[in-house]
């Protein structure tokens, strides 16, 4: 036995409270009986400009699936190893908080979801769970359409105009128009025109954004933080969302309170099948701080998110035309002109194999956040509490251990026929919207948004990156940004419409209802 444990167990016997010998033998033990977590040398500089996952890959070529990166007088645990990010996620997920996201995300988010802990946490998940049920899913699907629509007819012009359209903003706004009426029913319209609400929501994100990679709070610096006019203009956004907020919540009230409908898991006001409509029915209070924080969560973590998956989509599929073709095929086939509705959902294996891979090699967010509440052991390595973690989904993602090809765009890479990849069946390789207790609520959402986007567009229109157009390179807030934006241009296509092959029951049952 080593000295530390003679010494351990001699004080046991002296009646040394256990809680003391313990900490002690911690402290004296660690050295002795187990391997130190690897510890990244080097500085990680720049983070602002450069996407700071990118140097992270490379330590975790060198370094392993869990290190130490130290800068200034923080330390991050960088996790990029499966099964390390299955204990944290999943097995002994209640033992991790969200941490510095949640300083971060205060502002905007207050208690909402995504940042929440505890009992918080695990009220607020239970309320909101059943609002995505799988009717308001469906429904949801005539919105994608809908909103899609609206782009093409914008591409429709830049098409016919012969101008090049910066696709990663336009994404942006078509996600910001979902997620509005699909969360509190609210129309941005922010494809069609500019207005001080739109405005006030990119303040907000672009300041969330911000702080999520700086390395100095300088809004928690007192008085600056009143007068510097950047802050200003935050707090001014904030309170025009928060005044709009209030406005539709009280005109949902009212509709919830004219309603002579029994609440059920499946409730849903067809007029407005929104998240709110859902909770306010459900019994949520009106004057709560709380709904308000979550309705912020939602819309945040609903609209950037998919934007991001889009506009990374459609980078990769410029660059593989085989893959944009056999996409294409399968949209006229599935599709042809109508608008997509839930059954297609399953139909369109490509394209959901599309998304997956887009998400596999444009995870996003590309790290998550946890702070250890209590000691545990990780691989072999004994963790302290209060350590800060980041797990990064993005090195797992391209982890060479695991993916043949890691950096290929290859959607072929899971059979057609197969399940769709999750965290399960790939064994916390993939993890596009986590895992655990933790995992993202929107999930099916998400996915069926990104297919009706990606199917309508592509089905009408040709890609190309712009000529001339700057290269495309990554940035990081939240999520995965271009530098420059995704230019490109945008040629309607020329071949005929092929007729969908109609099913003859559907075909008969059109004719018997005319
Ligand atoms: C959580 C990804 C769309 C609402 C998460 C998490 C990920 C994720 C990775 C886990 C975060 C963590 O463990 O720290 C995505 C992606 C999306 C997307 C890639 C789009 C492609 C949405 C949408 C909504 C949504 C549309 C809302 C309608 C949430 C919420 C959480 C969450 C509320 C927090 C859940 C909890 O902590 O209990 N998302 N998300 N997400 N997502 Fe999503």
């Amino acid at each position: 036995p080593s000295f530390g444990s003679m010494l351990v167990n001699g004080l046991t016997k002296l009646g040394m409270p256990s809680e003391i010998v313990e900490s002690f033998s911690r402290l004296i033990n660690l050295g002795d009986n187990y391997p130190k977590i690897p510890e990244a040398k080097g500085a990680i500089s720049a983070i602002r400009s450069e996407a700071f996952f990118i140097p992270l890959y490379e330590l975790f070529l060198t370094y392993g699936g869990i290190f130490r990166l130290t800068f200034g007088p923080k330390s991050f645990l960088i996790v990029s190893d499966p099964n390390i990010a299955k204990r944290i996620l999943k097995d002994n997920s209640k033992a991790y908080s969200k941490g510095i996201l949640a300083e971060i995300l205060e502002f905007v988010m207050g208690t909402g979801l995504i940042p929440a802990d505890g009992e918080v946490w695990r009220v607020r998940r239970r309320v909101i769970v059943p609002a995505l049920h799988l009717k308001y899913v469906a429904a949801m699907i005539g919105l994608f359409g809908e909103a899609t629509d609206r782009l093409c007819k914008k591409l429709d012009a830049a098409a016919y105009n012969g101008e090049d359209v910066e696709m990663e903003s336009l994404f942006s706004r078509l996600t910001l128009d979902i997620i509005g009426k699909a969360v509190f029913n609210y129309d941005f319209d922010s494809l069609t025109k500019d207005n001080g609400i739109v405005e006030a929501v990119y303040t907000v994100l672009r300041e969330a954004e911000d702080r999520s990679v700086s390395p100095i709070p300088t809004w928690e610096i007192p008085i600056w933080k009143d007068i510097s006019p950047r802050q200003k203009k935050v707090n001014e956004a904030l309170k025009l969302i928060n005044t709009t907020l209030d406005d539709l919540i009280a005109i949902c009230k009212r509709m919830v309170d004219e309603e002579d409908v029994q609440f059920n898991e499946e409730y849903m006001n067809e007029s407005d099948p929104s998240i709110l409509h859902f909770l306010l029915a459900g019994g949520d209070d009106v004057s709560s701080k709380q709904l308000r924080d979550d309705l912020m969560t939602m819309l945040i973590a609903g609209h950037e998110t998919t934007a991001a998956v889009l506009t990374w989509t459609f980078y990769l599929l410029s660059k593989e035309p085989s893959a944009m073709s056999k996409l294409q095929n399968e949209v006229d086939a599935v599709l042809g002109d109508r608008f997509p509705t839930m059954e297609d959902m399953k139909k369109l294996k490509y394209t959901t194999r599309v998304i997956n891979e887009s998400l596999r090699l444009y995870p996003q967010p590309p790290v998550l956040i946890r702070r250890s509440l209590e000691d545990d052991v990780l691989d072999k390595y004994p963790i302290k509490r209060g350590e800060d973690f980041f797990i990064s989904v993005w090195n797992l993602h391209r982890s060479p251990t695991h993916w043949e090809d890691a950096d290929k765009f290859n959607p072929e890479r899971w059979p057609l026929d197969g399940p769709n990849p999750n965290e399960t069946n790939q064994n916390f390789s993939y993890l596009p919207f986590g895992a655990g207790p933790r995992k993202c609520v929107g999930d099916m959402f998400a996915s069926f948004e990104a297919i009706v986007a990606v199917a309508m567009l592509v089905r009408r229109f040709n890609f190309q990156m712009a000529l001339g157009a700057p290269p495309v390179k990554m940035t990081t807030g939240a999520t995965i940004h271009t530098t420059e934006g995704l230019n490109m241009t945008v040629t309607r296509r020329m071949q005929p419409p092929i007729v969908p092959t109609l099913d003859t029951k559907k075909l008969e049952n059109m004719e018997s209802s005319n």
